[in-house]
């Protein structure tokens, strides 16, 4: 389903939408367009209220950071990834697979 303008999140960098009823954040991010969910995994900040460096989305609360590509959290957070969605670009809109946030891979 379409989410947003792709323009708009180049813009903004971070935009938050809803999905199925899962609120989730997309991020432009050295050139691309990442789909994450959008509570910290460690303790549930928002992480609409981040920040991007170097393909890393910083947390607000504690500044553990994530890896965009592959979701990692930094080095020494006892935390799982944070969940990523399969996005595509299409007729200058950002796509997401509902079917994937309805059952995520990890
Ligand atoms: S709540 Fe995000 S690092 Fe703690």
């Amino acid at each position: 389903m379409p989410v947003c303008g792709l323009s708009r999140l180049i813009s903004q960098t971070i935009v938050c939408v809803r999905v199925t009823g899962v609120d989730l954040i997309l991020v432009w991010s050295e050139g691309r367009a990442v789909a994450c969910e959008r509570m910290c995994p460690h303790e549930q900040a928002d992480l609409s209220l981040g920040h991007l460096s170097g393909g890393r989305l910083f947390c607000p609360r504690h500044a553990a950071s994530f890896d965009l590509r592959n979701g990692r959290i930094s080095y020494g957070w006892p935390s799982r990834p944070l969940r990523l969605y399969p996005v595509r670009i299409r007729d200058d809109q950002v796509w997401i697979d509902a079917d994937a946030i309805r059952s995520p891979a990890n």
